[in-house]
């Protein structure tokens, strides 16, 4: 099976932002946490972020036909992108929404998730565990 796990702007600076938010793990520790626990269940895993809305429609559209599942983290992107939602939509791939913040609690603009009407789950709240417990249910489902 094989997975991409995809993150959007800013988290490449866990750690470092808004710890009351995001924790204190950083981005290196989350992929490291990500790919051993996949190695561990011989899950091929695939790691990718990036600042910039393009490249993530880029990832999304080459895991067409390659990947059994995507587990996505859009940051801010959740709340503005519909370029992100119909690149999901394009590739039909199973697909879980994880948010490490319990962004339900948060402001009012955080209320909306474009990705959400494409995503078979969502994970909120959960810190970087989040990411693990998704690709638990994609592995369920597979
Ligand atoms: C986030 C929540 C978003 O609102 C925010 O813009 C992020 C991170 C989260 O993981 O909690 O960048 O997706």
């Amino acid at each position: 099976m094989k997975i991409l796990v995809i993150n959007g702007p800013n988290l490449n600076m866990l750690g470092i932002r808004e710890p009351e938010h995001y924790g204190r793990e950083t981005y290196a520790d989350l992929t490291e946490k990500i790919r051993t626990y996949c190695a561990d269940k011989g899950i091929e895993v695939t790691v990718f972020q990036s600042n910039h809305e393009g490249a993530l429609v880029d990832e999304i559209q080459k895991a067409y036909g390659i990947m059994d599942g995507i587990v996505i983290n859009p940051g801010a992107y959740t709340h503005t992108s519909i370029a992100i939602l119909d690149a999901v939509k394009s590739v039909g791939i199973p697909t879980v929404e994880v948010h490490i913040s319990k962004v339900e609690e948060r402001e009012d603009f955080r209320q909306i998730s474009y990705i959400r009407l494409a995503c078979a789950k969502t994970i909120t709240g959960h810190g970087t565990d989040g990411y693990l417990e998704a690709i638990d249910y994609l592995i369920e489902g597979r």
